[in-house]
């Protein structure tokens, strides 16, 4: 049975409705209280809006098209307020809670993340450093070598096995011109190709060091990785000893890893050098190579255009990453090129 129902309390109900809703909206704290109010007043099923509109059959037939049009006027009232209010806590969200947060100035301060130098620049930089103080000096060369100087200049001949594709990067041939003696080109495989460069271009007395990349076909362990940096070393004058050689390669071992190490030379083999040996720190009960040294082979003076009756020298090649590996008791060489944050913080 339907109940009749007057315009004036019909258009009253309205009122009441829109007046709840706006005020419900207006006050919703946030999201989740805004949809509420939304299904209570809107939803489709059971919102108020619903409720009210059932009502309008009530209405007496005459006064329906006044009924109507408050019905829709209401609804677009509440609609908008909704809108409205969905509006006021999005920008709540995207600057109010900053603003709104309170500043605790008792809180502690949030420490900032400093980057640094990786550990093998470190490393460069304090070899660099010990050895400016045995009064070497720094040279440089390139990267990208010619086998000039990567191995003819340094008494390895063609036939040599140092020399294979399968132990060397090589990329192919320069551009005629740009390589002196031979345009072949290759990653360099040591950095003794600097002591080429600069024997080429100095007159002796010559006390260089020269540390940098390197590049070799190895495949990755423990202690070998295919890009590794080196430190050479080269001193030319008159009347040097093999003495002095290994008195400059102890002091440096003391320096750099500290007064109780013990190093030892071992006899060896390089082209280059004559007589040849190796270095090895002592680690763990292990003796651990780190580099190779000698006196120059007078070809190699030669080469370069120097008389051995006249000058004589010593050279070594160190390996940068052996070398702070010891220092600070990294046991794998590979944690130097794997980025992770967490290993290269502590340095
Ligand atoms: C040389 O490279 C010679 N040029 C050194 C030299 C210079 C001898 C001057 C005489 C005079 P060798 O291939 O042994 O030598 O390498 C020297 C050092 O580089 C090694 O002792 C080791 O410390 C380091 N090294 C060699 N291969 C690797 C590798 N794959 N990964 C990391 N370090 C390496």
């Amino acid at each position: 049975m339907q109940v009749s129902m007057d315009l004036t309390q019909f258009l009253q109900q309205l009122d009441e409705l829109t007046a709840n809703a706006v005020s419900t909206f207006e006050a919703a704290p946030d999201q989740e209280a805004l949809e509420q109010a939304r299904i209570e007043f809107l939803g489709a099923k059971k919102g108020q809006l619903k409720a009210t509109q059932k009502l309008f059959g009530a209405v007496g037939k005459e006064d329906r098209p006044t009924a109507g049009q408050r019905f829709n006027e209401t609804k677009q009232a509440i609609e908008a307020a909704l809108e409205q209010a969905q509006q006021r806590l999005q920008a709540g969200n995207d600057s109010g809670s900053q603003e709104n947060q309170q500043f605790d100035p008792t809180l502690p301060g949030e420490a900032l993340q400093l980057g640094h130098l990786h550990p093998i620049t470190q490393t460069i930089e304090e070899l660099k450093d010990i050895m400016g103080r045995l009064g070497f000096s720094v040279a440089d060369g390139p990267e990208i070598e010619d086998v000039w100087h990567n191995f003819e200049a340094l008494n390895i001949p063609a036939a040599h096995p140092a020399r294979d594709p399968i132990d060397n990067f090589y990329l192919g041939v320069a551009a005629a011109g740009t390589a002196k003696k031979s345009n072949e080109l290759l990653l360099r495989s040591q950095t003794s190709t600097v002591q080429i460069r600069v024997m080429e271009n100095t007159e002796p007395p010559i006390r260089i060091i020269s540390l940098g990349r390197v590049y070799r076909p190895d495949t990755a362990d423990a202690t070998h990785y295919p890009m590794f940096h080196q430190m050479e070393g080269l001193l030319v004058d008159h009347q040097v000893t093999m003495a002095d050689l290994k008195s400059v390669l102890r002091l440096f071992a003391s320096s750099y890893l500290g007064e109780d190490v013990h190093i030892r030379f071992r006899p060896s083999f390089f082209p280059f050098t004559e007589p040849s040996v190796e270095v090895d720190y002592l680690w763990n009960d292990q003796w651990i190579e780190f580099g190779g040294a000698g006196m120059v082979d007078p070809n190699v003076l030669t080469a370069v255009g120097y008389d051995p009756s006249q000058v004589n020298g010593f050279a070594f090649g160190l390996g940068v990453e052996r070398l702070c590996m010891r220092r600070h008791g990294i046991t794998d060489i590979r944690e130097f090129y794997k980025n992770d944050i967490r290993f290269l913080h502590q340095f």
